[in-house]
């Protein structure tokens, strides 16, 4: 099943709480963390997950895009994160295991992501112990972009590699997401789609969510 995470990088954050609610049909809550130094923004951070937090049961995926993550980790599984999705690029490559595996002690779901110049590869090493991959379709950073079609092809990819392991692992794509690129995103084997900009701009939101997750490819 597809399942849809509404990015608040979009919402208007002077009535966050309803904006939320205003998305409470979809499965997770995608949460943008960036610390102006691994992307050239800076967005949300520890008191808003908590905030958050309290206002809702929805799962919270959070997409840390920040330097050396694994410095945070426990502060965003404290702050309430469900999902913890950090950037394969941020980290040195020896810390990128255990703090996997530290996120799964906290008992917390652990995702990994790529930035569109990193290849497939460097997710394989973990890949058997994630719970997610996380394909970015534009270059992190900012909501409202267009879409990287050249990304497709990770995504097959990837769900070939999973696939043919017998392995369970979500597929996330985030990034230029709306009805068309969902479904060439479904198509390659996603099961999960970021949508900010689609999603908040839509003149029905629940509308919108249920339109995105009933997104199939033609024929
Ligand atoms: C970009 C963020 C995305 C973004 C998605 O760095 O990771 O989650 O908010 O927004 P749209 O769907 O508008 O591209
Ligand atoms: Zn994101």
């Amino acid at each position: 099943m597809v399942k849809i995470a509404p990015s608040i990088l979009l919402a208007d954050f002077s009535k966050l709480g309803e904006e939320i609610k205003s998305v409470e049909s979809a499965d997770y809550l995608h949460i943008d963390v960036m610390d102006g130094v691994f992307v050239p923004n800076i967005s949300i951070g520890l008191p808003v997950l908590e905030s958050v937090r309290r206002i809702t049961g929805m799962t919270l995926d959070i997409h840390l895009m920040i330097t050396k993550p694994s410095r945070y980790i426990a502060q965003f599984a404290n702050a309430g994160g469900d999902i913890i999705v950090f950037h394969v690029e941020a980290e040195a490559p020896e810390n990128i295991m255990s703090a996997i595996e530290y996120i799964h002690k906290l008992d917390k779901k652990a995702g990994l992501s790529i930035k569109p110049d990193t290849p497939v590869g460097a997710l394989l090493p973990y890949i058997e112990a994630l719970d997610m991959v996380l394909v970015m379709t534009v270059e992190p950073g900012f909501g409202g972009q267009r879409f990287i079609a050249e990304m497709l092809p990770k995504i097959s990819e990837l769900r070939h590699i999973i696939d043919s392991r017998g392995i369970y692992c979500d597929i996330e794509v985030d990034g230029g997401l709306n009805l068309e690129t969902a479904k060439l995103c479904i198509e390659a084997g996603a099961n999960v789609l970021v949508a900010g900009n689609d999603i908040f701009c839509a003149p029905d939101r629940a509308e919108r969510i249920a339109a995105l997750r009933a997104a199939r490819p033609e024929g």
